[in-house]
């Protein structure tokens, strides 16, 4: 029996090796962890339960018979984060370069499969060569198996990639259909296909880190919600996001205790908004103030900043906000704040999160780039999202509320619950100037006429009444009060049950 013991031991250990000391110290020398180091910051203490740990390929090609490595270059299993359970795999780069084989692929459909069945996110640890080279078809018929399943999973359990490493070609689309991607700086990149094929097709010179970097995903592709330092800082920050998150489609997000006091009235919120209404202001401030804590979980940080999204909580249970951001672009609403709104609106309906709305967009923008561009197809994506979304929705109109981007923006007619707005607010088919130039095109060369006429205009409706007094705003509330209000909205809508009629699935303009 001792000898039986002691032989697991020794297995156990040479599967923790991995692909050898001198592999580990060039996975470290890069500023990279290994797949188990990883595992241990994600989840608490102590809780990893391994599955598979001396699973190896069954590959006899190219002379792989003679290196079948224990666990295959992955480590999967499940744990917990902040005592609620995760599955997790983690790609071993030290192991044939942490690349996919047919057994390697096999590892991670076992845990996904696990994590629907029992309802609980998860977690993948990217740091990939990509297909298994020697196995060819064997590695690709892999990856469609957890493409397959990255589908099926998706809006039953949040799916969370962190990309820590190379993840290149085919292999990208598996993160891709996960719904957060987060990168390390400097030491991961996604491209479909790499600098050495761009340059031979498109004649474009281009490295690594400028094709398919964290920044290059997260400023300009949008394919990435968050870039961080390093491993660590990325993994405590994934910890930080599963606490907003709830387990599966079928629970609630958790609640966490909050020393923050509801009726809190911020009286700075009375002045957030300019006296000039073309002055900006940040929005940011309204949604730190109104949160428990101060507490704000960005996605997309740096991609659209002319649109927020992300998550707080209001009385310890998580909200997702969307807001205008008028220090970007006046927040107009565009091509790339319409995707980024809408995909965040529909990750919210999906896992059941009531979705706050803080509006002051002055329209579309104008534009050919944005025409042809199909503004009309993306906008339509995010009135779309709101417009399904059945989950709890409360909007402040804080002050533009103009033309098509007042309905967008989770108005009244799209079934919000409860449509508040401040004093400030203006709810009109447009800027009072615009409108009066088309209106009184005929004066447009007598200045004082056509101030006067502006003037008359502003006086009628650049306020929220007219909207108030046919029911599209339920009440105008003292900026002050906004944190107040807006909890006590949620927590009426606790038990909101809204469902839409069935279809097989509804045709988002994508
Ligand atoms: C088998 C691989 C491998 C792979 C790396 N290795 N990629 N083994 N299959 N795909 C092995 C290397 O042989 C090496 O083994 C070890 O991993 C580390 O690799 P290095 O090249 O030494 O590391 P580095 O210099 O950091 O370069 C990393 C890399 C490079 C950029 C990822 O290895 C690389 O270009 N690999 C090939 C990438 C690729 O073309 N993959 C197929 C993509 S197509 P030793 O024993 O020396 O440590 C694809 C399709 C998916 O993935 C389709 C899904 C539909």
């Amino acid at each position: 029996m001792k000898d039986i013991i002691q032989q697991l031991e020794d297995r156990r250990q040479d599967a923790r090796m991995g692909g050898g000391q001198k592999r580990i110290d060039a996975q470290h020398a890069k500023g990279k962890l290994t797949a188990r180091e990883r595992i241990e910051l994600l989840l608490d203490e102590g809780s990893f339960e391994e599955y598979d740990t001396f699973v190896a390929h069954r590959c006899t090609d190219f002379g792989m018979e003679d290196n079948r490595p224990a666990g295959d270059g992955v480590v999967t299993g499940w744990g917990t984060v902040n005592g609620r359970m995760v599955y997790v795999f983690s790609q071993d780069f030290t192991v044939l370069g942490g690349s996919v084989s047919a057994t390697h692929a096999q590892k991670i459909c076992k845990i996904m499969d696990m994590a629907v069945q029992n309802g609980a996110p998860v977690i993948g640890l990217n740091d990939s060569g990509g297909a298994r080279i020697q196995e060819g078809v064997d590695a690709l018929a892999g990856y469609a198996e957890i493409f397959q399943r990255n589908i099926m999973a998706s809006g039953v359990v949040p799916q969370i990639s962190v990309i820590m490493g190379p993840c290149a070609g085919g292999a990208v689309y598996s993160p891709a259909m996960t719904d957060f991607i987060f990168m390390v700086k400097d030491s991961s990149y996604m491209f479909v296909t790499g600098p050495d094929v761009v340059k031979t097709v498109t004649n474009e010179q281009v490295t690594a880190e400028e094709l398919g970097g964290a920044s290059t995903h997260t400023r300009k592709s949008s394919v990435a919600d968050g870039a961080f330092e390093n491993d660590v800082e990325a993994l405590a920050e994934v910890r930080r996001l599963v606490d907003f998150l709830p387990l599966n489609n079928r629970q609630k997000p958790p609640v966490r205790p909050f020393f923050d006091d509801v009726n809190r009235l911020d009286q700075s919120l009375d002045t957030l908004v300019p006296e000039n209404a073309n002055a900006p202001y940040d929005m940011k401030e309204l949604i730190l103030k109104v949160g428990d804590e101060g507490d704000f979980y960005e996605i997309q940080e740096n991609f659209a900043k002319n649109i927020i999204t992300g998550f707080i909580r209001l009385e310890g249970q998580t909200v997702g906000v969307v807001a205008n951001q008028p220090m970007v672009l006046a927040g107009c609403l565009d091509i790339d704040s319409s995707r980024k709104a809408a995909r965040f609106v529909r990750f919210c309906d999906a896992f059941e999160i009531p979705i706050l709305t803080f509006v002051d967009v002055p329209g579309f923008l104008p534009g050919t780039s944005q025409e042809y561009g199909g503004v009309i197809k993306h906008g339509a994506k995010l009135l779309f999202a709101y417009g399904e979304a059945t989950v709890p929705k409360v909007t402040v109109i804080t002050r533009k509320a103009y033309g098509g981007a007042y309905d967008v923006m989770a108005s009244k007619h799209l079934r919000g619950d409860m449509n508040y707005a401040w004093p400030t607010a203006e709810i009109a088919v447009m800027g009072a100037r615009g409108a009066t130039e088309i209106l009184y095109r005929s004066e447009l060369g007598d200045a004082d006429k056509i101030a006067k006429r502006t003037a008359d205009y502003e006086a009628r409706f650049a306020n929220p009444f007219v909207a108030a007094e046919r029911g599209f705003i339920d009440e105008v509330i003292l900026p002050r009060t906004t944190r107040k209000r807006v909890s006590r909205a949620f927590a009426a809508l606790r038990s909101k049950k809204l469902t839409n009629p069935w279809k097989k699935h509804d045709n988002i303009p994508l």
